[in-house]
């Protein structure tokens, strides 16, 4: 049977603990071990573009001894100009695994429906779950335990938050979600993270004020307030999510060993301050290094 990685949801506590803690041991030894994709060919297939996602992928598959094929937007055009299905079972025919970006998850679900070899989504309309994973990396690295910790996201209820709010519910972490109305993560999933929060006894909830989900935040995390796919948008939600800004005083808020976090890119004076993101607080930098360690970790998990 192939492993694909479509949502954290597919995996389960313990197998997110192992992924933790193999980015941990690879980190520490970035050049050492395997070479599991030796004679191997991952390609990665972005609708939309990408410097973490990419370069990270990229320099990890290197690293594991495979090649690399980057394929981006407009190359191969799933579902426009051939099926997607069509695409899937083609490619099955020459490659080991694909990454994919897409715009409709869909497409994603059904690449890895069609396809014989491991599908990993790298991004989504509705998730990011390789983000997360190696968001959880970096939040243990600086408090070594997860369970018990609360997270507050600011802003948009997006892919980001989605991914983020089901990992943080997996390894029992409390997650208080603030967005304005209308923008809240979608209920199914909310559904799903609470459903999980609750055998740790935690809880993920919404509000509609920032300054509430950051009351004793050991973690303030945001994300763009116009995720890709969404441009047209953009004045619009200026408006809507001005209060939703990370800054200084909603910072006042949190724990006082509180760590600041992004996906990115980010957007100076809009999601965040400068003040904050280049702040002693930020991690962000941390988190984008992990994505490299985190994406090993995966490769090595679905194809060993
Ligand atoms: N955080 C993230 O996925 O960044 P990219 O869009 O640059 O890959
Ligand atoms: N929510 C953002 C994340 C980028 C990594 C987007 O989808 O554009």
């Amino acid at each position: 049977m192939k492993k694909d990685l479509l949502s954290i949801h597919d995996l389960k506590n313990e197998e997110i603990h192992y992924l933790l803690k193999e980015a941990v041991r690879l980190k520490a030894d970035r050049h050492g071990g395997s070479s599991i994709l030796k004679d191997k060919t991952v390609a990665l297939i972005f609708q939309k573009p990408s410097n973490r996602t990419r370069v990270s992928f990229e320099v990890g598959i290197h690293q594991l001894g495979g090649k690399c094929l980057y394929l981006g937007p407009g190359e191969i055009n799933l579902g426009k100009r051939e099926s997607t299905s069509d695409v899937a079972a083609t490619l099955s025919r020459y490659l080991d695994g694909i990454v994919a970006r897409t715009f409709k998850h869909d497409d994603i679900v059904e690449l890895s429906r069609t396809a014989s070899i491991p599908i990993i989504n790298g991004l989504s309309d509705l998730y990011h779950p390789c983000q997360a994973l190696a968001d959880l990396m970096s939040i243990q690295e600086k408090f070594s335990e997860l369970q018990g910790l609360k997270l507050a996201y600011i802003g948009d209820g997006n892919n980001v938050c989605h991914s983020l709010i089901l990992g943080c519910a997996k390894v029992g972490m409390n997650v208080s979600v603030a967005t304005p109305p209308g923008y809240e993560p979608d209920s199914g999933i909310l559904a799903m993270a609470q459903n999980e929060s609750r055998q740790f006894n935690a809880s993920v909830t919404l509000t509609h004020c920032p300054q509430e989900a950051a009351q004793g935040a050991h973690v303030i995390y945001t994300d763009v307030w116009t995720s890709m796919g969404q441009e047209e948008e953009h004045a619009a939600r200026l408006k809507i999510f001005h209060d939703f800004q990370v800054n200084t005083a909603l910072i006042s808020k949190a724990h006082d060993h509180c760590v600041f976090m992004h996906c990115l890119p980010a957007h100076r004076g809009e999601e965040v301050t400068a003040e904050v993101i280049d702040g002693p607080r930020s991690i962000v930098f941390d988190q984008a290094e992990n994505r490299l360690h985190i994406q090993k970790a995966i490769l090595l998990f679905i194809f060993s």
